[in-house]
């Protein structure tokens, strides 16, 4: 039977998948007056602000956005929203969202990219990244039943999300259709990215 890797192993593996999504995120040029859809915690919030001029991180709850690390710095901007509703204050030059594409429910797909176009100046960029199907392997996962996925928390408790994986082409199609031209991509094992621009005005 083929051993486990070592936990330091899967740990390096991941680094360096992190250090390749940095590299496209650099290429993507997200810069200028940017908004962080569901920017949480702000593991991406980091680097999103290093090039912005202004960066507006929005997400659904206060709380979370009380422990995003750029909060408090003069050129980021917090806003409580919920983005199955909200409706861009202005058009931006660029929109950013990660680890947030895979909760977006099928049936409600076209709507968030027609929401990100609505969002974008013409010319405007966007960037995405997410996890890989291969996250269904984790060992916190317990079920994963059509949109949905069970993941025990630390606490022994489970919580159930939509968990959408969707394929490179739904992703393109569903933003052409709103007027981003989009090009994904993914690293060997955790990660899938995209990034594009706004053609349509
Ligand atoms: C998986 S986390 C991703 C956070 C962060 N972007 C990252 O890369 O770590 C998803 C985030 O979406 C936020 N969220 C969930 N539902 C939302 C909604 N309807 N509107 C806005 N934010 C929402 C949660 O509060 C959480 O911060």
């Amino acid at each position: 039977m083929a051993s486990l890797p070592e936990v330091s192993d899967t740990n390096a593996a991941w680094l360096v998948e992190v250090d390749q999504v940095v590299q496209v995120l650099d290429a993507a040029a997200i810069t200028g007056d940017v908004v962080e859809l569901a920017a949480g915690t702000g593991t991406w919030s980091i680097h999103l602000a290093r090039c912005a001029t202004r960066l507006t991180v929005l997400d659904g709850a206060a709380a979370t956005l009380a422990r995003n690390p750029v909060v408090g710095q003069p050129h980021v901007v917090s806003v409580v929203a919920d983005l199955f509703t909200w409706e861009p204050d202005r058009r931006y030059d660029a929109v950013s969202f990660t680890f947030w594409v895979t909760h977006v429910p099928r049936e409600r797909l076209d709507d968030f990219w027609a929401r990100v176009a609505r969002a974008l100046k013409p010319g405007g960029r966007v960037f995405f990244v997410d996890d890989r199907a291969s996250a269904t392997d984790a060992p916190h996962v317990v079920a994963a039943d059509g949109q949905l996925m069970s993941r025990e928390l630390d606490d022994g408790r489970v919580a159930t999300i939509v968990k959408n994986f969707y394929e490179p082409d739904e992703l393109c199609d569903a933003a052409r259709r709103a007027g981003v031209e989009l090009t994904v991509g993914s690293t060997p094992r955790y990660f899938v990215y995209g990034f594009g621009v706004r053609t349509a005005g």
